[in-house]
């Protein structure tokens, strides 16, 4: 019998993109925006953007920072234009209340919204245009978030490359599916610490037996910052996910 050839995963690549604390926080206590990253972290962040077709991150990180991060370096825009994506990638929001407040000015930033919720989320924005598009995604589906699923949407809707820039609960959620395939960390020069701010990897963590490993690919200083690139190894298939 002739075995198919593995066709592309029908997910898009994930990378995840943040900055911590040297402790390994990534906001303070009081879990407000986190502006603590040099000039160098945001140049690198925005172009991490630029290579997306589509950006996801909580709903924690919108009510945080109340913007998102959009692509304005002439360069990167030339860059996408030349790969014929369109000047924005798609900036999604996962918030399962769908409790968002139309006031924040992400909604009047000039860049394709996308929600990611349930039907009772949707419902709340049903009456707006404020995104262009809305995944609606079955109750049965969200015991736990059957993230594969969302991703393998997001591919069908021609995102092939997304950007995942937290807070720590998504991220959470994500590497507990095991549908991150890169992660970018940056290191920063200070210290938060207290049990409350919030760390890259919230929920309940995982075991060292079952955690994901990963293979450093590369790593940068700038000033006293410090950029690292991993890539993240396939689970072994005789080892289950779990967060
Ligand atoms: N340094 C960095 O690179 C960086 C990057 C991103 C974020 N941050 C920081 O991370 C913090 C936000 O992270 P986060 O982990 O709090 O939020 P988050 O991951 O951005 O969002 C949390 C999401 O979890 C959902 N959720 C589902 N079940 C929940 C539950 N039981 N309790 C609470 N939320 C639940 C919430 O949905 P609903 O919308 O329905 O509530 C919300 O959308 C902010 O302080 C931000 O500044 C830092």
């Amino acid at each position: 019998m002739a075995i198919a050839p593995v066709s592309n995963p029908p997910i898009p690549q994930v990378t995840l993109v943040l900055a911590m604390s040297l402790d390994g926080k990534i906001a303070d206590a009081q879990r407000g925006a986190a502006r603590f990253s040099a000039a160098a972290d945001l140049a690198h962040l925005e172009e991490k953007v630029a290579a997306a077709d589509g950006v996801l991150f909580g709903g924690g990180t919108l009510r945080a920072y109340g913007t998102t991060l959009s692509v304005r370096s002439p360069d990167l825009l030339a860059q996408r234009r030349q790969r014929r994506q369109r000047d924005q990638p798609v900036q999604i929001v996962w918030s399962p209340s769908g409790n968002l407040d139309p006031q924040l000015r992400y909604f009047q930033q000039p860049v394709p919204r996308g929600l990611v919720t349930t039907a009772a989320g949707a419902q709340r924005w049903a009456e707006t245009d404020l995104f262009d598009t809305v995944w609606v995604v079955p109750e049965a589906q969200t015991q736990p978030w059957d993230w594969p699923w969302v991703l393998a949407q997001f591919k069908q809707g021609g995102i092939h490359h997304l950007a995942l820039l937290g807070g720590g609960r998504l991220t959470a959620e994500l590497l507990g599916c095991r549908c991150v395939h890169e992660i970018f960390m940056t290191v920063c020069p200070l210290i938060l610490g207290g049990a409350t701010a919030p760390s890259p990897v919230e929920g309940a963590g995982f075991l060292a037996a079952v955690a994901p490993r990963l293979q450093l690919l590369s790593h940068r200083v700038v000033a006293d910052e410090v950029f690292l690139h991993y890539r993240v190894r396939p689970a072994s298939p005789e080892v289950g996910g779990g967060s």
